[in-house]
């Protein structure tokens, strides 16, 4: 089943003007990710939210697909690749349930705290390996909170009939680099910058 888009629609704006929370590792993350970065890479980002870091790495790469199934988060990332004056990012409303692009077809693909909202990253995990090419990267940073939060689950049903919490899966560092390597994936790169921070993976599919 796929998460409904209205919690993200109606925190979009209120996301778009959050300061980063830790800006140092961010920067890092975004250096690492460039190192694997060329020019002639046709790129795909999911769940892409307001296109801060698809609009960073544009200069970098041939062209980014980057989805979301939130209107208002693609709105709010159309508008500020139009103000950057970025062309080679196309901003899309669509669901990661339903990714189209060709097998074997893509360089790189972003998924920034993403796989933990995701009823089924498995299912998810399977269809980004098959549309990366042999050699491709898939570039992860997920919140793992069943390493240090795994009550969160008992409470999370609550919130998320309050409507303060999207679905959320309680994840493990294990967990998440167990699923990438079932699916075929060779962990090429794991770095988390402290316990409970978001865990950031770069995944190679094999050549
Ligand atoms: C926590 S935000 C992360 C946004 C961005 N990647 C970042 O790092 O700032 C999660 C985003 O994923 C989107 N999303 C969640 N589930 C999705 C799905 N099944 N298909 C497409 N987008 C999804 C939400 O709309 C939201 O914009």
């Amino acid at each position: 089943m796929a998460q409904a888009p209205q919690f993200w629609d109606k925190v979009a704006e209120k996301y778009a003007k959050q300061p980063i929370e830790d800006e140092a590792a961010y920067q890092k993350k975004l250096a690492i990710t460039r190192d694997y970065l060329r020019p002639d890479m046709d790129v795909l980002e999911i769940g892409c939210g307001t296109g801060s870091t698809a609009i960073l790495h544009a200069p970098y790469v041939k062209h980014i697909r980057a989805i979301d199934f939130s209107a208002n988060m693609v709105a709010i990332a159309k508008a500020k690749a139009k103000a950057k004056h970025i062309d080679n990012v196309t901003f899309e409303q669509a669901t990661i349930e339903d990714l189209n692009s060709p097998d074997q077809s893509l360089d790189a693909v972003l998924g920034l705290s993403i796989l933990h909202l995701l009823r089924d990253k498995e299912a998810a995990i399977a269809r980004v390996y098959q549309m990366l090419k042999p050699g491709g990267i898939f570039v992860t940073s997920t919140v793992c909170i069943g390493d240090t939060m795994s009550w969160f689950k008992l409470i999370a049903p609550i919130g998320r009939f309050l409507g303060i919490f999207p679905f959320v899966q309680v994840l493990t560092a294990q967990a998440l680099a167990d699923s990438l390597i079932q699916a075929g994936f060779e962990l090429d790169y794991q770095w988390q910058p402290s316990k409970g921070k978001a865990v950031f993976i770069v995944a190679k599919k094999p050549e």
